[in-house]
């Protein structure tokens, strides 16, 4: 468990940054009287990182959290903001090899809709691996085998009688590197439903409209749709990625590390994306940056040597995990 004193020092910022915030509640808040007694700096470095992760999740879980409901004598938030919704995926215990390599044990997790879950752990821990079986993307890998299963809003999606195109188009993928095919702008977004037998040009400009919308890139590519998608800029290649898969209609985003390959801008740009994205879509990311993880997320899974060690709110793991390897990775002493 996090040290009370850190539990303390957390609250303290938290305090402090609720002068400007003052509806945020966070577990760390709550941390109890008999911790402000004991003596502080117990683990400066760890600290230092945490408050800074809490203190953006913080400023940025105000917006969320306006519109509920005050407990008056508290001053703060009757209840976390985050109410886990419908499950949307559940994996129930779900093992996965490569040949003789098992790279997941026994995964169960569930995954609540419209919401974020950020994957974590460190290097070959089964994240993507993971990320994969959620719409049979391994399948294309030789040799592999899966056991357990995977259910989308209850049905188990290696049933024979699924048909895997129509659920990559329920669950699309975007990946860490940017994949837009040499195509122009248009001819990118356009695709999904283009192989989806939609022919007709006015239906298919407001897809690709829409789509190029959503992921807020409209304005910037709008006057040159039948320019190369080469000529984007990375970050501009990744929305235009986010818009390919939104075109065909998902009700699920996978995303695996969408923008570690960006600069800060771009990053927080995509961040901002995810963040208007899950009104609509369930969204799974993986992602090596904590800051990031604790920005978008509602939810946050740890995957370590792969076992899922745990899951909860992205507010509680981040102050309070429940496991020593948890806090061990979120606060960089591995991985
Ligand atoms: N195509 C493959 N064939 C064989 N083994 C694989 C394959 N892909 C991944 N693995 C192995 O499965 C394990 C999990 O890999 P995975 O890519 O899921 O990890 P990860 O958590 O996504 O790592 P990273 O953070 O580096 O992306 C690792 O031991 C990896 O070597
Ligand atoms: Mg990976």
């Amino acid at each position: 468990m996090v040290e009370a004193s850190t539990v303390n020092i957390l609250a303290n910022k938290v305090a402090s940054t609720s002068s400007a915030v003052p509806s945020v509640h966070s577990p760390a808040v709550t941390g109890t009287k008999d911790a402000a007694q004991k003596p502080l700096g117990v683990l400066p470095t760890m600290t230092a990182r945490m408050n800074g992760l809490l203190m953006k999740t913080a400023t940025r879980t105000l917006v969320r959290e306006e519109s509920v409901p005050r407990d008056p004598a508290a001053g703060v938030l009757k209840s976390p903001k985050v109410v886990a919704g419908p499950t949307k995926i559940e994996t129930r215990g779900l093992n996965f090899y490569y040949g003789k390599t098992q790279a997941l044990m026994d995964v169960s997790l569930e995954i609540p809709e419209r919401s974020v879950t950020a994957l974590i752990g460190p290097s070959g821990c089964g994240k993507s691996t993971f990320l994969r079986t959620l719409n049979r993307m391994n399948d294309i890998i030789e040799g592999t085998r899966i056991t357990g299963d995977v259910l989308l809003e209850g049905r188990d999606i290696d049933d024979s009688n699924i048909d895997v195109v129509a659920l990559r188009k329920r669950v699309g993928m975007v990946f860490q590197k940017s994949t837009p095919f040499p195509r122009s702008i248009f001819k990118n977004v356009a695709y999904g439903p283009q192989i989806s037998g939609c022919r007709d040009r006015r239906l298919l400009a407001e897809i690709v409209e829409q789509s190029l919308r959503r992921a807020v890139l409209w304005d910037e590519v709008k006057d040159r749709l039948n320019d190369s998608a080469m000529a984007l800029s990375g970050g501009q290649q990744q929305r235009l990625c986010i818009a390919r898969s939104l075109a065909t209609n998902p009700d699920v985003l996978l995303m695996d590390e969408p923008a570690s390959a960006l600069d800060p801008g771009s990053t927080s740009r995509i961040e901002d994306l995810i963040f208007e994205l899950k009104e609509k879509y369930t969204i799974v990311i993986v992602t090596h940056n904590m800051q990031q993880a604790a920005r978008v997320s509602d939810w946050t899974a740890f995957f370590y040597e792969g076992h899922m060690i745990e899951r909860g709110l992205t507010s509680r793991i981040f102050t309070r995990p429940s496991e020593q390897r948890t806090e061990d990775y979120i606060t960089g002493r591995f991985g």
